[in-house]
C-alpha cells in the first residue's frame, strides 16, 4: 500500500455516493473505489451482529484491493461497527457522524431535528453525542426510512413521493431551527428541502467534514496522491452500477 493506492468507500447502497462526490471534489487526484451493498439494503433495520458481518465482508474486499484508507460512508454502519473495524484493520477507518455539533455551535439556544435511520438514533454512539448538547438544546429524533427507500428505488425524480416523504419527516421535526441529515442518503434531498423551508432554517450534513478529515489524515501520513482521479464502481447488485453513476453525476452537478 502506498500513496497511489485507492481510498475505499462503502455504504449500504447508494447513499455513500454523496460522500464520494465530496471526497472527489476536495481530493480530485485520489483514486476511489466505491462498494455499494444494495443487495442488503436497508441497513437501518438490521441487528448489530448482521451489520458487523456485512461490513467485515466489505472491508475484507477493500483490503484485498489494497486500499490505503476506508471511509464508512454510512451513518448506520458507522454506529454499528466503526470501533471493531478500527481494531481489526491496520489502516485509517473514517466514519460518519450526524452534524449535531455543527448545528449546536451555530446557535446556543436552538432546537435541532436529526433525521436518520432508526438504528443510528437508537445506538449508544448517538446517545453519547446527544448527551453533550441535551442541556443546552432541544433535540428531536426523526427516523426517516422512506427517504432511504426512494433513493434505492431510483425514485428521486418522483416529485410527489419525494414531497410526501419530506413532509412526513418535517411534520415530526417540530419546526426545529436546524435539520441535521444524519444519513448519507438524505443529502440527495438537500436542494429540494431548501426550497420547502425558509432561509432561517439550516440544513446540515456531515459530508464536508468527513472529506476534510480524509484529507487531514492523508496529509498527516504522507499518503496524498497527486496523480490519480479515477473511480471504480462495485456493487453487490451489479445492475445498480449504472444508477450509481447517474446519482454521482447528479451530485457533482449540484455541488
Ligand atoms: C440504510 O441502509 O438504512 C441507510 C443507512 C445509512 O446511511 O445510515
Amino acid at each position: 500500500m502506498d500513496k497511489t493506492s485507492p481510498i475505499g468507500v462503502f455504504d449500504s447502497g447508494l447513499g455513500g455516493i454523496s460522500v464520494l462526490a465530496e471526497i472527489h471534489k476536495q481530493l480530485p487526484h485520489e483514486d476511489l473505489l466505491y462498494i455499494g451493498d444494495s443487495i442488503h439494503n436497508p441497513y437501518g433495520i438490521k441487528s448489530e451482529e448482521e451489520l458487523l458481518s456485512l461490513c467485515l465482508a466489505i472491508c475484507d474486499e477493500l483490503m484485498e484491493a489494497n486500499v490505503k484508507m476506508i471511509v464508512i460512508a454510512c451513518n448506520t454502519a458507522t454506529s454499528a461497527c466503526v470501533n471493531t473495524l478500527r481494531k481489526k484493520y491496520p489502516i485509517d477507518i473514517v466514519g460518519m457522524e450526524p452534524a449535531l455539533k455543527v448545528a449546536a455551535d451555530q446557535d446556543p439556544k436552538q432546537s435541532i431535528a436529526v433525521w436518520a435511520t432508526d438504528f443510528t438514533l437508537k445506538e449508544k454512539k448517538f446517545a453519547d453525542l446527544m448527551d453533550r448538547f441535551k442541556d443546552s438544546h432541544t433535540i428531536y429524533k426523526v427516523p426517516s426510512p422512506q427517504l432511504v427507500r426512494l433513493v434505492e428505488e431510483d425514485r428521486l425524480s418522483d416529485e410527489e413521493a419525494v414531497d410526501q416523504a419530506l413532509e412526513d419527516s418535517l411534520a415530526r421535526s417540530h419546526q426545529a431551527d436546524s435539520i441535521v441529515l444524519g444519513c448519507t442518503h438524505f443529502v440527495f434531498y438537500k436542494e429540494h428541502l431548501k426550497k420547502k423551508l425558509p432561509d432561517t432554517i439550516s440544513i446540515l450534513d456531515g459530508n464536508e467534514g468527513t472529506a476534510h478529515h480524509v484529507r487531514y489524515l492523508l496529509e498527516e501520513k504522507g499518503l496524498l496522491n497527486c496523480e490519480g482521479g479515477s473511480i471504480e464502481w462495485r456493487n453487490t447488485m451489479p445492475e445498480k452500477i449504472e444508477q450509481s453513476k447517474q446519482l454521482y453525476q447528479r451530485m457533482e452537478e449540484s455541488q
